[in-house]
């Protein structure tokens, strides 16, 4: 008997960057995203005998990603040795397909843990709440734990595994806007990058302390519902994560030229009266949020920079089907 989840990625407003514990994946300030409605992970888990395998679309994962999905099903394993289950000792058939392109660089990590959380849980037989699964995809990969949630999420950064989680929070209706950049840029993952910031960037601990202030900015404004605001805290706070990174040794560039091309588009769309504002994660793509009557006029406006895709807020993971 299979269990079936589906995630979607989802996008940083206030991003992650740093942890503060490794192997928890506890983050050294929280975060606050939006959930996307496209481009899902759906992942099938079935207990096993043998070892664990894993197959994404259509193919027996490499080494790496195997690795790590063996890595998470261990801590699902030691969940359900705690809660006395039989299953703690099953091994799992994880098969898992990604609905956007490969190469857009959507956050498929996001969504893959998050899903595969999902699944996990149901196939051992864990009754988590939505708090508790956002803990266990944490473990798989930060980000994750933010897919678990409807529409918009903040990442409570917390001091520990039991208070570092994700919860829903109300904002004002947007649209994102990604445009996939063509560029050959090699990339360092955002584990990799996130510690070199950490050992070798002087302006990390101010990153960390701006992050926090940022974080509660964005609450405020998105309790007062205040698009124009959540715009500016986004763009702004875009702009100093890749700064401190930047500040690296020897120094990590996520963008790309047409990256930047991308950020004064934008701006000379604010010029022009029409609202949106961009952020960029962990390489050279950019996603410009704005309000959803405007996303055909901001898609027009960077067609010619790359593949275009519009989002709108998205649902958080969930149990599709129990076959
Ligand atoms: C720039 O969640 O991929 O997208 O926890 O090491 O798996 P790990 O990192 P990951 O980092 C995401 C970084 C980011 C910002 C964000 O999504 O908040």
């Amino acid at each position: 008997m299979a269990s079936i989840a589906r995630a979607h990625p989802n996008i940083a407003l206030v991003k992650y960057w740093g942890k503060a514990n490794d192997e928890l994946i506890i983050p050294v300030a929280g975060s606050m995203s939006m959930t996307l409605d496209q481009f899902a992970t759906t992942t099938s888990v079935e207990l096993a005998t043998g070892n664990d395998t894993f197959e994404l679309n259509g193919t027996t994962a490499d080494a790496k990603a195997t690795g790590r999905t063996t890595a998470f099903l261990d801590v699902v394993r030691s969940l359900a040795a705690e809660a006395g289950l039989d299953t703690a000792e099953a091994h799992a058939k994880v098969v898992s397909t990604n609905e956007g392109p490969t190469a857009a660089g959507m956050a498929s990590s996001a969504s893959g843990f998050a899903a595969l959380a999902t699944a996990a849980a149901h196939a051992y037989g864990l009754d988590l709440s939505v708090k508790d699964l956002s803990r266990l995809a944490r473990r798989g990969s930060g980000s994750a734990l933010r897919s678990l949630i409807d529409r918009f999420a903040v990442w409570h950064a917390g001091t520990s595994d039991e208070t570092s989680y994700a919860e829903a929070i109300s904002a004002p209706d947007m649209a994102m806007v990604s445009v996939t950049v063509n560029t050959q840029a090699k990339k360092v993952s955002s584990r990799d990058g996130m510690v070199a910031t950490r050992e070798t960037s002087p302006f990390y601990q101010a990153w960390i302390d701006t992050t926090v202030t940022t974080l509660n900015e964005m609450i405020a404004a998105c309790a007062a519902e205040d698009f124009t605001r959540i715009g500016q805290i986004t763009e702004t706070h875009a702009h100093r994560m890749h700064a401190v990174i930047n500040a690296t040794h020897p120094p990590i560039r996520y963008l790309a030229p047409v990256s930047w091309q991308v950020f004064e588009e934008v701006t000379a769309m604010r010029d022009d009266g029409l609202e949106a504002y961009a952020t960029a994660d962990a390489g050279p793509n950019v996603v410009i949020i704005c309000r959803p009557t405007d996303a055909d006029a901001v898609a027009q406006r960077v067609a010619t920079f790359g593949q275009v895709n519009t989002f709108l807020p998205g649902p958080g993971a969930h149990l599709v089907d129990v076959a």
